[in-house]
């Protein structure tokens, strides 16, 4: 992604160090956060400086090459971080594979990252296809690159569909409580794709107003059924599309699919700190007795989906 002129990615590797674009601070500040251990990434995923299902599995599979003369411990240490994202899991056994063949482990982490971003690009290729001129299109969440290293799942194909000059509008959840929305319009800003910021409350009125042609969104991870989990609000985006015959869709990479799982109904999902929601930017917005629940992710039934677009092409059935 290119920022100010300057081509980044969601993170890096510098000599014996990862580095990580602190998305916590973002869009205000542009910090570099460093990970020196196995155990200041464990950090960076569970406090979110690095988010979204493929960048924490590229996350994870450094943190496995730094953590590499413990690889049982350090497997342990990143697994206990996040329960949601499939990538994750499926990070930690590649590079444990990897270990196993006393294969070099920052050459296997490497590569991991350099196949999601190929598999993005790819995603963002055969995603175009769906994006006809002029429409206007709803996200929910962050699926760009932030989130995947480069390109982004949802993100990558109206990247391609700009730069291929078609017309296109995007409408970007605020999706509450981390406001990940804010870090979509952060990248879609700097790509100069045209979009608005709207409240999560805002979609169904959107919808029905037919302002809204197609809805693509990521994923955390998808049932051999196509049940799918993905952030917060998810699955009321869906049901209102369906019902006013508008197109959904998912983009994700084949590692995000699950396929121990049966159905949605197996999928754990991941409940977060009282803060998030009582608090925005440090600032505390709600009185001390207010009881809060805070589930990350919820579950899309795969009726609700028109398709998923993969690297490998886009599957509807
Ligand atoms: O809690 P987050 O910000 O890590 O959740 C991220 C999402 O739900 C994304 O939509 C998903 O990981 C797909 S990212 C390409």
């Amino acid at each position: 992604m290119k920022i100010d002129g300057r081509e980044y990615r969601a993170l890096w590797q510098e000599g014996q160090t990862i580095k990580f674009i602190d998305q916590r601070k973002l869009p205000y500040f542009f910090e570099i956060f460093t990970a020196s251990t196995v155990d200041d990434v464990a950090y960076a995923i569970k406090e979110m400086v690095v988010r979204g299902a493929p960048a924490i599995g590229a996350a994870a599979a450094y943190g496995m090459a730094l953590g590499q003369k413990n690889p049982e411990t350090s497997a342990d240490l990143l697994r206990s971080t996040r329960p949601t994202a499939h990538d994750l899991f499926y990070a930690i056994d590649y590079m444990t594979q990897a270990i196993d063949y006393r294969q070099n482990v920052f050459d296997a982490a490497a590569t991991y990252a350099e196949t999601i971003i190929t598999h993005c690009k790819k995603i963002g290729e055969n995603g175009e296809k769906v994006i006809k001129d002029s429409m206007r299109i709803l996200t929910h969440c962050n699926a760009g690159a932030l989130a995947t290293i480069d390109y982004g799942t949802a993100l990558a194909p109206l990247r391609i569909a700009h730069q291929k000059q078609k017309k296109i509008f995007v409408y970007a959840d605020e999706t509450r409580p981390r406001l990940q929305g804010l870090l979509t319009a952060w990248e879609l800003y700097h790509e100069g794709i045209p979009h608005v910021l709207i409240t999560d409350n805002a979609a169904g009125y959107f919808m029905r107003k037919k302002d809204i042609d197609l809805v693509i969104v990521g994923a955390d991870r998808i049932a051999k059924n196509g049940d799918f989990a993905n952030k917060i609000g998810t699955y009321e985006k869906a049901v209102v599309a369906k019902e006013n015959h508008i197109p959904f869709y998912v983009a994700a990479p084949v590692s995000t699919f699950d396929p121990k799982l049966r159905d949605g109904s197996q999928i754990i999902i991941e409940e977060r700190g009282r803060q998030e929601i009582t608090e925005i930017c440090g600032k505390t917005i709600m009185p001390e007795w207010v009881s809060v629940k805070n589930p990350a992710f919820d579950v899309t039934p795969k009726k609700y989906v028109t398709g998923f677009i993969t690297e490998e092409g886009i599957c509807k059935k």
